[in-house]
């Protein structure tokens, strides 16, 4: 009696002093390891003390509802991964299922009945024990919207719910640590509406990792920085709801624990096409600036690209929304630097949120050649804010999971809330096409631009007028959210379709879905997605509105 009375103390104390421990979770993408040269990033470049949570992307849902991989051959790739933490005992590894390129339909039909979600589940964590991955990042983009129907919200939340019993359940029965399940959720506001019970989702995630990046992009027929961390003047209508800021509160506000919530912190910039003489943020643009030398796609630079393009380039810092952005001849791009990255990692500790997450690893200047400061200058600073004062006690989660499953039954139960009260959640904002009608009357369409996306609803229609008419440049109410994701897309389900080999390495539409791209590098094949609503066009080599 007395010894289990001092192991629960123990556990709380622990506990509490895990709360305060900060996670810093990265992406690593496995279409990396085909770039070239300075650009070619694999698990050989991995530092196994940058952060304290590595995600692999992605994985497939195949078309037995079993979790999958996305090339046959890349069990070699994940042996390599997971063999990083043999150099960090503390360092915990995910596997991310879906992206934007996979869709929601495999999603869709795996959450329709009980019955398929167990088999997807209890084939999870057969195949996470198998590869030796700590836990499983959900990214479904989007669950109740992009062709994902409408109870696909509710349908998420029973997903996650029997995801967490049945991890619970197989840690009990195996005496082993629990496997972690994390999210990466939209920061989009419709996106959200359409896709979370917030408050109920979120209690079965240990981590929730909100996309706040790809909120503007060379779709928009103006600059606009890819993640700022406010709004600024000027901006009317749902383009308010288009920063960091707005998002996180968005999500906490509506139930989200702050312990579980990260902000996103991207590694690159996205780029557009001065189409005037102005060069500020707002500015009008009409397309994607060139693509990068080792990404290859237009409208994306890599942070170690941008090093390289900031030489000859004016840079300016935007104040309002914290971030910064350069300008070389017609060409605009909105990144973050370490200044940014430094306001941003002050934002989650005033703010209590739980930490950080990252994408992605190989955008990074891993080399330290470009930037010229230092290998992983935007991940190693981000670290040096978050994470260092911590490294003297354990990650949370371990110590957590740890506790639990040696613990004898009577504890059980308090154990276990704790951990899940302690245990960050990872959620993903991606951003849906949101359309608030603001002003409105009847008047649509006319005058809508061309740039404006189709996919709206007249609603939306009406907006994107009524701003192009209050000020050229600012589309101000402008209409979606395109919050999306390129860069986290992944790849399609199963290959066969279309294939690489053979092919010159180049972006190839897809013809049965144009909010998908195949991207070819040297023979293999990997499907990128499109932000919400945006569809491939071979004309710029970006995504842009249908
Ligand atoms: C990338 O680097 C790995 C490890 O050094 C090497 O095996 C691979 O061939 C390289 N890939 C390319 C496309 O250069
Ligand atoms: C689906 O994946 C599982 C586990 O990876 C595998 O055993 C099964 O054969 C696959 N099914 C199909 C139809 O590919
Ligand atoms: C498009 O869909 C059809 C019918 O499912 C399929 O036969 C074809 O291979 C697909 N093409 C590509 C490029 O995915």
């Amino acid at each position: 009696m007395a010894h289990l009375t001092i192991s629960a103390g123990f556990i709380l104390l622990i506990c509490l002093q895990a709360v305060s421990s900060t996670k810093l979770v990265c992406y690593f993408t496995s279409w990396s390891q085909y770039r070239t040269g300075d650009g070619n990033y694999t698990t050989g470049n991995i530092d196994p003390n940058l952060c304290t949570h590595l995600i692999y992307a992605f994985s497939v849902i195949n078309s037995s509802n079993q979790l999958s991989t996305f090339h046959c051959d890349e069990e070699n790739l994940y042996k390599s991964f997971n063999a990083v933490k043999s150099r960090n005992p503390e360092l915990k590894t995910l596997l991310a299922v879906g992206g934007a390129s996979f869709g929601t339909s495999r999603f869709s039909l795996m959450a329709s009945s009980s019955a398929s979600r167990q088999v997807f589940i209890q084939s999870t964590i057969a195949f996470l024990r198998q590869h030796g991955f700590d836990g499983l990042d959900l990214d479904w983009e989007y669950p109740g919207s992009r062709g994902s129907p409408p109870q696909d919200k509710q349908r998420f939340t029973l997903l996650c719910k029997e995801f967490l019993a049945a991890f619970e359940k197989e840690a009990a029965d195996t005496n082993r640590p629990r496997l972690l399940l994390t999210a990466a959720v939209a920061a989009g506001k419709s996106f959200i509406d359409n896709g979370y019970e917030i408050a109920e989702v979120t209690k079965y995630l240990d981590f929730i990792f909100v996309m706040t990046y790809d909120f503007y992009g060379a779709w928009y027929s103006f600059t606009g920085h890819n993640s700022p961390l406010y709004t600024r003047a000027g901006l009317f209508g749902d383009h308010v709801f288009l920063n960091t800021d707005y998002a996180m509160k968005y999500w906490r506000d509506q139930g989200a624990p702050s312990e579980k919530l990260l902000v996103g912190f991207p590694t690159y910039g996205r780029t557009f096409r001065l189409s005037t003489a102005a060069t500020g943020v707002g500015a009008p643009a009409n397309g994607p600036g060139s693509a990068g030398l080792y990404t290859k796609e237009a409208g994306i630079l890599a942070y170690h690209e941008v090093c390289t393009f900031l030489n000859g380039a004016t840079t300016h810092w935007i104040e309002e929304q914290k971030v910064p952005y350069a300008v070389k001849g017609n060409e605009w791009v909105g990144f973050d630097n370490k200044q940014s990255f430094e306001i941003k990692a002050q934002y989650v500790k005033d703010n209590q949120y739980g930490g950080a997450f990252v994408w992605s690893l190989d955008m990074d200047d891993f080399t330290g050649r470009a930037c010229g400061e230092g290998s992983n200058p935007l991940i190693s600073h981000l670290r040096s804010l978050l994470v260092a004062d911590s490294t003297t006690t354990p990650p949370a989660t371990t110590l957590a999971t740890t506790v639990t499953t040696n613990q004898p039954s009577t504890t059980t139960t308090s154990a276990t809330t704790t951990t899940a009260r302690v245990t960050p959640a990872i959620t993903t904002n991606r951003p849906s096409t949101t359309t608030s009608a603001t002003t409105t009357t009847a008047k649509v369409t006319t005058a809508v631009t061309t740039n404006q996306p189709s996919t709206t609803t007249s609603a939306t229609t009406t907006t994107a007028k009524v701003t192009t008419a209050v000020t050229t440049n600012q589309p101000s109410t402008t209409t979606t959210s395109a919050t999306t994701t390129t860069t986290k897309a992944t790849t399609t389900a199963s290959g066969g379709e279309f294939s690489c080999v053979g092919m010159p390495d180049g972006n190839y539409v897809n013809p049965n879905d144009s909010s998908n791209f195949y991207q070819c590098v040297n023979g293999n094949t990997f499907v990128q997605g499109c932000p919400g609503g945006l569809v491939y066009k071979t004309s710029c080599n970006c995504c842009d509105w249908p």
